[in-house]
């Protein structure tokens, strides 16, 4: 258990956990993306850890870079896009990969994939550590999924709840 401000977090998803499904979505992208680097791009705050080990197992060239949305205050969605910081690079006919700790109610991934879309890549695809299915009110396709998990709020492993528990190595659910 951990405690975080007020609330209780319980052990969900193991770091070895993570790191064999990692490994193996980092296999597929390296499959779907050798014929050229791809650029992936970590959506901050949150993908900063997943981004990371990622980038490890893939084993073709890439580029990387950063961008940050955020939606969140707290624990509560505040329902639009707050922030927005980076995206300096040119897109014009490259394949874009965006990667996101995880896929909630699908708005941040809906505004980023327009953002996206308006730089002309070649191709977008989206990688997620996490999803909640039950979350999603915007039709959102994942490429690259880690998991799909139920709609309780997580943290660790890049995510936080009010700007702590990112630095936990595996993740761990509202009590
Ligand atoms: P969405 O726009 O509702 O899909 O929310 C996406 C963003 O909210 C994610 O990229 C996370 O940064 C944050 N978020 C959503 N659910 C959680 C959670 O359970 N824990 C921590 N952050 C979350
Ligand atoms: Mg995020």
């Amino acid at each position: 258990m951990v405690l975080i401000k007020d609330k209780e977090f319980v052990p969900y998803i193991s770091a070895s956990t993570l790191k064999k499904r990692i490994e193996e979505l980092g296999a597929d992208i390296s499959k779907d993306f050798s014929d050229g680097p791809a650029v992936l791009i970590g959506v901050l705050n949150g993908a900063f850890m997943f981004l990371s080990d990622l980038t490890k197992t893939i084993k073709v060239p890439i580029e990387v870079t950063f961008i940050r949305v955020a939606s969140y205050i707290g624990s509560e969605s505040s329902g639009e896009i707050k922030h927005l910081m980076g995206l300096d690079l040119d897109l014009e006919g490259k394949s874009v990969i965006l990667v996101e700790d995880i896929i909630d109610t699908g708005l941040s991934m809906k505004f980023l994939l327009e953002l996206i879309r308006d730089k002309k890549p070649k191709k977008i695809a989206v990688a997620s550590l996490l999803l909640k299915p039950d979350a999603l009110v915007h039709d959102i396709k994942v490429d690259y999924l880690g998991f799909e998990i139920s709609n309780r709020f997580v943290v660790g492993y890049g995510m936080d709840y009010d700007g702590l528990g990112r630095n936990l190595p595996a993740l761990y659910q509202l009590k």
